[in-house]
């Protein structure tokens, strides 16, 4: 059921980026947009989905801000990637944009991402103005200075640092740099549907700890034929992560131990939330 949800899900933002980019000028920024918005998990706007789904919102209002934070999440991709920050060329199983086009494209393209996802998010078909609103200010909350941008700020001071990272600082920044996104992405569905977000916030925390655990005991043990991107960077940088600090046994215990937090946290859901729960093991057992 999870497999297929998250397939169909796939499918439709796909179609949906297919609809919004086709409308644009195909000039090399607009290409650019379609090649980074290609491909992935699409995790994060399947959660928008699914939570709107189990708040019996219409998918045909759920889709825009899914695939506006496939949007936001790309964009973000595009910049992490570039030069001044990890300097990867192979994103998702491609080269990235700055290797295909160029640094000022990349740059552009992760600006209009941006810019593409708030648009999507504030789309009339979406929900009421109160609705529309509200979903594209905690976006802005969500992307920015205090959420993921200080993230990834803390991600790259912490390279150039004297003493590595404890647990404490780790857990902070990923808080913003992983946190913040899937936070917004599992409450996206009580926000379309103006109910309490509380459960999924308690569910999305845990599984975005869980997630950024799994994405760095990944780096150290998969490789980039698998991953569709570099692997070994994090160690390569003299990067505390999950894994350094805790080794890998503990990294993935924590793991399973927040996925049965996230599971736990869904509880007045009861089965219309395993869906979800599947997604949180998921989670911590793909290989990509
Ligand atoms: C990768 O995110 C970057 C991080 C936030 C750690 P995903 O693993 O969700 O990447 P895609 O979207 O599936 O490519
Ligand atoms: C990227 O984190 C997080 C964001 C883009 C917000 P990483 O740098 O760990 O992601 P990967 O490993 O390159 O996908
Ligand atoms: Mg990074
Ligand atoms: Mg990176
Ligand atoms: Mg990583």
């Amino acid at each position: 059921m999870f497999r297929e949800r998250l397939n169909d899900a796939a499918a439709a933002i796909q179609a949906q980026f297919d609809a919004v980019l086709g409308a644009l000028d195909p000039v090399p920024v607009v290409r650019a947009m379609a090649h980074a918005t290609n491909g992935g998990k699409r995790l994060r706007g399947f959660m928008v989905l699914e939570s709107a789904r189990l708040h019996g919102i219409d998918p045909n209002r759920a889709i825009w801000p899914a695939t506006g934070i496939e949007a936001l999440h790309a964009y973000s991709l595009v910049h992490d990637d570039l030069p001044c920050m990890d300097n990867d060329d192979l994103r998702r199983g491609e080269p990235t944009v700055h290797v295909k086009w160029d640094e000022a494209t990349a740059v552009l393209a992760g600006d209009a991402l941006h810019s593409l996802a708030f648009e999507l998010c504030a789309h009339p078909k979406a929900g009421n103005g109160d609705v529309r609103a509200d979903l594209a200010q905690s976006l802005a909350r969500a992307a920015g200075a205090q959420g993921m941008v200080l993230g990834q700020a803390l991600d790259i001071a912490a390279e150039t640092a004297d003493a590595p990272l404890t647990l404490g600082q780790i857990t902070e920044l990923q808080r913003g740099k992983t946190g913040a996104l899937i936070e917004w992405s599992a409450t996206a569905g009580a926000r379309l549907a103006q109910a309490d977000l509380a459960p999924l916030q308690i569910y999305a925390r845990a599984l975005g700890l869980a997630f950024q655990i799994a994405d760095d005991v990944l780096d150290v043990t998969s490789d980039a034929e698998t991953m569709g991107k570099a692997t070994g960077k994090d160690a390569d940088a003299g990067k505390a992560t999950f894994v350094s600090l805790l080794g890998l046994d503990e990294a993935k215990r924590r793991a399973d131990q927040l996925v049965t937090e996230a599971c736990d946290a869904l509880h007045v859901y009861q089965a219309d939330a395993d869906v979800l729960r599947d997604a949180a093991r998921f989670v911590v057992t793909r290989t990509s």
